[in-house]
């Protein structure tokens, strides 16, 4: 069964951004669930191993906090054997397990990983029973909506099978695996999987602002929406769907507001072993739209420490 999720908003898996900082200041800020990024079933399962032998636990490998909980661990790869076996290392400490039938990366797609899965109807369904049955935690999908234009309607297949072998929630991200991030997000389909499904379906694609995540909500009847890039660098938005769905209104954030929350992000990165290449991605995030931000980016790149970077945004906060 499906924990209780406190709001409809959720933050989208996204590999190199949504680290356990950003996750957990997600959470904060209101977000109902987080999902960790993408994860290789195989990499779990080599480092499982070398792990055993130190006595750790696989929290060492991929690190979160219990204050993300609800928190869901998304998986890719479609090594059956490798699937159960990655699934039921992983089950002991998430509450979700997800799988990505959804990255359109090549490296990915051509291991017949992610989106390139949509179109491998036995496959598919051999993936949903497996992971169905090696936990008992409950299994949701992440999906795209086809391959390419011909076929974008997989995604009612894929579906109706996945419901049947007991994949609980499905997040639907309408675009074409050969769309990449080109064009926009076709709402009229998360609308129609609503239509055929008997299980929550999360809608996700294009959600920038408070407006937008009514507009699907009441467009396509979906039970909750997940945010990406929206949510890069702009925690607050979290805090501002869940206002604006509850009173049609919601508070307004200044820039020095976002530089603040860099720092909150900052402090919370203490806690885990960030790379901190990932760090300063984060830091251009949350100057992003900023006056004066390009300039900023140029100083973050050449930034070559936390220390360094921690003195180039508290400048910026100071001059703005
Ligand atoms: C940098 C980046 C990394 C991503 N990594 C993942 C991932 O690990 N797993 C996944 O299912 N989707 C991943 N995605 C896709 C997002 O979860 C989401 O489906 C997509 O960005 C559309 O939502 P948006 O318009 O709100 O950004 C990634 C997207 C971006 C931009």
């Amino acid at each position: 069964m499906l924990p209780k999720f406190s709001t409809r908003v959720f933050l989208a898996p996204m590999a190199g951004v949504s680290d356990p900082a950003l996750r957990l200041q997600c959470k904060k800020m209101g977000a109902g669930l987080v999902v960790t990024e993408f994860t290789n079933i195989h990499s779990i399962i080599a480092k499982e191993s070398q792990l055993k032998e130190k006595m750790k636990t696989i929290q060492e490998f991929i690190e979160y906090s219990d204050d993300e909980r609800p928190l869901s661990i998304q998986l890719f790869g479609s090594n059956l054997f490798a699937l159960e076996k990655a699934a039921k290392i992983v089950e002991p400490y998430f509450d979700i397990i997800d799988y990505n039938m959804g990255c359109p990366a090549p490296h990915i797609t051509s291991q017949m990983a992610g989106g390139a899965l949509l179109q491998e109807v036995n496959l598919t369904q051999q993936i949903f029973s497996t992971l169905v049955n090696a936990v008992k935690k409950p299994v949701t999908l992440k999906i795209r909506s086809g391959v390419t234009d011909a076929s974008k309607f997989l995604f009612r297949d894929v579906a109706e099978i996945a419901e049947d072998e007991g994949i609980e929630m499905i997040t639907f991200h309408p675009r074409t695996v050969s769309q990449g991030y080109s064009g926009t997000a076709d709402w009229d389909l998360i609308k129609e999987l609503k239509q055929i499904s008997s299980i929550p379906i999360v809608g996700n694609g294009d959600i920038t602002t408070p407006e937008d995540a009514k507009t699907m909500i009441d467009h396509t009847d979906c039970d909750y929406v997940m945010i990406g890039r929206g949510a890069m660098g702009n925690p607050f938005l979290f805090e501002q769907i869940n206002d604006y769905l509850k009173t049609n209104s919601y508070k307004e954030y200044s820039f020095k507001d976002r530089l603040d929350s860099f720092f909150d992000y900052l402090h919370l990165t203490n806690q885990y072993k960030i790379k901190f290449a990932n760090i300063k991605g984060q830091a251009m995030r949350f100057t992003k739209g900023m006056k004066g931000g390009s300039k900023l980016r140029s100083k973050i790149t050449l930034s070559k420490n936390i220390q360094e970077l921690e003195k180039i945004m508290n400048d910026a906060y100071f001059s703005s």
